[in-house]
């Protein structure tokens, strides 16, 4: 070894030893993907002790400079600034969005004819912060066609989308320090309104169906928690569907906890759930939640909260204080796709899209891969000795974004993202084909090649 450890005064050994090898990779003696000795010859060589060589690589992972597979060594990290294969851009497969061309045609014919009605003043004034009856008539009817829930206009509220929504839930529903349970791999806004209000957030482990009524109830009990969110269709990220059986288990166990659940129904359309949502099955205890954003267009802030009327005056409440209005235009196009059909074309054209696109995915990734697949998002494992952090460094190094586990891990306690290494590609990103296609093309490519390639991809 050649590595230089000159402590300055004061610092400790550990540090300089992290410095050391700093200066290693900046001369380029040490490259992306070389293995370091191991740390018994390291503090041989060095003359220090074990435990100095431990604290210095701790030291240099957390810099970002190296990082350890357990039984395989410790590697020196690819830059995750790593540029894209040369020339070419880097794909972006990690927004979970919906492809805008198929929408498109439809939403321009509307905004067609509702220029041409000159009903401009529909849109003047403040609006009813639950929507007019009208706008509401049309929300539920669009509930309605979803099937297994039965909506009454009254019973409903226009939001600017489910994030909203789910905002409004949390101001409504929970005081500062409350415990609040979700999915232990959630969207990751629901991370971000539990900051935002003060709650302790707690993850329900999951298995394909879903939560787990076990460990939910478990929980409720530990915690003293009061209310759930959660989705049962096409759950982002894990793609998970929970079975009927497994909607009427966890609505037991909440009914025996008396706990409230907010249904984040926003996946549900897409996916074609044919079961009845946890608030058809149980009206009176569950808050639900959807927008068009994941069934129709991403840009269209429209979503639609139905609540059992215990909680309906504090809700809309919420809603005055953080929207004061409903959102009129939206509504107003969107009324007018629901009378004339075309909502409902739009939504078999987007379903028919994301049909095409797992298709796609499941030919690049191969029948062995395990992937969960819901809608327009997919869940892949990352086949060990892959570790997280490497192969998102990897994957960014052959010019592809996507978006790991940790993003949506709620709490480490069951061994985090560590433990359950995956990613979530947005396969509605890419605007065509051709983008989608080579996107898959490096994931694919990329993790095959192993851990041990990613000097040669760097
Ligand atoms: C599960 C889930 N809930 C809520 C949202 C936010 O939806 P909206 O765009 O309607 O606010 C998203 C968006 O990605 C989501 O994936």
């Amino acid at each position: 070894l050649r590595w230089k450890l000159a402590p300055s005064p004061g610092q400790p050994k550990y540090e300089a030893l992290a410095d050391a090898i700093a200066a290693e990779i900046t001369a380029g003696r040490l490259q992306p993907g070389d293995r370091l000795p191991t740390q018994r010859d390291i503090a041989a060589q060095l003359g220090v002790t074990i435990s100095t060589v431990t604290r210095a690589i701790g030291e240099a992972a957390r810099r970002g400079h190296v990082s350890a597979r357990t039984g395989s060594g410790t590697f020196v990290a690819v830059p995750v600034q790593a540029a894209a294969p040369a020339g070419q851009p880097t794909i972006d497969l990690s927004l979970n969005t919906l492809p805008d061309a198929v929408a498109k045609p439809y939403f321009d014919q509307a905004l067609a004819a509702l220029a041409a009605e000159r009903r401009a003043d529909l849109l003047f004034g403040y609006q009813p912060v639950a929507g007019s009856g009208g706008q509401r008539r049309a929300l539920a009817r669009w509930l309605e066609q979803r099937g297994g829930i039965d909506a009454g206009a009254e019973d409903i509220a226009l939001t600017h989308g489910t994030q909203h929504a789910l905002a409004a839930c949390l101001a409504a529903l929970t005081r500062p320090g409350d415990a609040v349970l979700c999915e232990r791999w959630t969207y990751t806004g629901i991370r971000r309104l539990a900051e935002a209000a003060g709650v302790r957030l707690t993850g329900i482990a999951m298995d394909a169906h879903g939560l787990l009524p076990e460990d939910l109830s478990a929980r409720l009990r530990a915690t003293g928690a009061k209310l759930l969110i959660c989705s049962a269709a096409g759950q982002n990220p894990t793609a998970a569907t929970m079975p009927i059986e497994r909607r009427r288990e966890i609505l037991a166990v909440c009914r025996a906890h008396d706990a409230l659940v907010v249904e984040d129904d926003i996946n549900a359309r897409l996916v074609s759930d044919d079961m009845p949502p946890l608030a058809g099955l149980d009206p009176q205890r569950v808050v639900h939640a959807s927008s068009l954003s994941k069934s129709l267009a991403s840009g269209m802030r429209l979503g639609v909260l139905l609540a059992p009327p215990a909680c309906q005056a504090r809700l809309r409440d919420a809603l005055v204080s953080q929207a004061w209005v409903a959102p009129a235009f939206y509504a107003e196009l969107f009324a007018r796709m629901v009378a004339d059909g075309s909502a409902e074309a739009c939504l078999r054209a987007q379903k028919a899209e994301a049909g095409r696109r797992q298709a796609m995915a499941r030919s690049s990734f191969g029948a062995d891969a395990a992937a969960e697949i819901a809608g327009f998002h997919l869940w892949l494992p990352v086949p060990p000795p892959w570790r997280i952090e490497d192969a998102i460094a990897s994957l960014a190094g052959a010019g592809v974004r996507v978006s790991p586990a940790n993003h949506f891990a709620v709490d480490d306690e069951q061994g985090g993202a560590a433990a359950a290494p995956r990613i979530r590609i947005a396969l509605g990103a890419p605007e065509d084909d051709a983008l989608l296609q080579e996107g898959l093309r490096r994931v694919a490519g990329a993790l095959r090649g192993g851990p041990l390639a990613m000097s040669t991809i760097a």
